[in-house]
């Protein structure tokens, strides 16, 4: 797509929001830029490319997404580097997810060109709100959903795609208190668990409430068959050092989302000299690990998270504490490393960075 079949439209001086004072509080996802690009896919055809004012949307109450689900998103992040570069991180792997959670949900796929095109673009407008502080960024939240007003039992036939721009602090300020879920599951074999579609999300939010109110950060999610094999944590692939080796879920059941940040640690891991296994760990063995010293470490893993150390581990009425409640060697290398390829500090030798402009 040419840069020019996005309308721009203007927005007046007067009507730009004011920028935050200071990024000590800017929080997660609670700032919006001034702008969002659109594109609307209707009569089989992606069209209506727009970058304009950030915006309320107006839908029928028969609209698909309402009723049946048909909703989709990404997450990813530009950081602004020491030299005032915005950067954009591994996004062909975002549109590529999206893509497929797309397939998954019975909705159109996007050419990638316009969604890398539409945010570029997006970005270089809205680059004055980049917080400059490392572990902050502008988190980037590109979604799609079904908006033909249709009651009955099928894939809408008309979708509105959107990229909206938030600048945000890290999404975990501390160590992690996870909590592993014993009633409920997130998802199960043939499922739709890998695809970033709301209704994971959802189904997730009564046992992320009941965690977060007895004082923990997160949900640690086994699996559905077995309930025994960890799966991931609310919003992260999740890392054990165990016995020496740094093991993490695979993906071939399908029941995780393929972390793109996982997909980076371990080859980060694997260079900084680690062996990585991706193999199911059962909560049996992690407990007792942890009771005799050969679980030493654990972190959990992604874009909103980056790189999150877990001090404890709370299973059938008992806290397992980790580490001394402290960030492991492992963990801290793995982090400094990525956040330093991220914000340009070290350079990318994988070719992951892709600058804005
Ligand atoms: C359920 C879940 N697991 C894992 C991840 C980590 O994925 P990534 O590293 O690509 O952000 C995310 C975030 O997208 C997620 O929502």
């Amino acid at each position: 797509m040419k840069k020019n079949q996005i309308n721009v439209e203007m927005i007046p001086d007067s009507e730009l929001k004011p920028k935050f004072e200071s990024e000590d509080d800017i929080g997660f996802g609670q700032i919006k830029t001034d702008r969002m690009f659109t594109a609307r896919y209707k009569d089989g055809v992606w069209q209506e490319f727009t970058i304009k004012k950030y915006s309320k949307i107006v839908l029928d109450p028969t609209a698909v997404c309402f009723h049946y689900g048909q909703t989709i998103f990404e997450g990813q992040k530009a950081f602004l580097t020491s030299d005032g570069q915005l950067q954009l991180f591994r996004p062909e792997q975002n549109i590529a997810r999206f893509n497929l959670s797309a397939k998954r949900m019975m909705m159109p796929t996007i050419d990638p060109n316009i969604y890398l095109t539409g945010l570029k673009e997006l970005l270089r407008l809205e680059k004055d709100w980049a917080p400059k502080s490392v572990g902050s960024s502008i988190y980037i939240r590109p979604a799609m959903i079904g908006i033909e007003p249709s009651i009955g039992l099928r894939a809408s036939n008309e979708y509105l795609f959107f990229i909206i721009l938030l600048p945000s602090k890290a999404y975990f300020p501390e160590i992690l208190k996870i909590y592993v879920s014993e009633r409920y599951i997130r998802t199960a074999p043939g499922g739709m668990g890998s695809a970033k579609t709301g209704g994971n999300y959802g189904g997730s939010l009564l046992e992320e409430h009941n965690a977060k109110k007895k004082g923990f950060h997160a949900v640690l999610w086994l699996d559905a068959i077995h309930r025994r094999f960890v799966e991931e944590v609310g919003a992260m692939n999740i890392f054990f050092v165990y016995n020496d080796n740094v093991y993490t879920t695979p993906l071939e059941q399908d029941t995780i989302v393929h972390g793109i940040t996982r997909d980076c640690t371990i080859k980060l891991l694997q260079d900084i000299g680690y062996k990585v296994k991706e193999e199911s760990l059962a909560i049996e063995d992690i407990i007792k690990g942890i009771k005799d010293g050969t679980v030493t470490e654990s972190f959990g893993t992604g874009t909103a998270a980056s790189i999150a150390p877990v001090g404890s581990i709370y299973y059938q009425n008992v806290d397992y504490v980790m580490n001394n409640f402290t960030i492991g060697s492992v963990t801290q290398k793995v982090r400094e490393k990525l956040l330093g390829i991220q914000y340009g500090k070290i350079p990318d030798p994988y070719g992951w960075i892709v600058p804005v402009e």
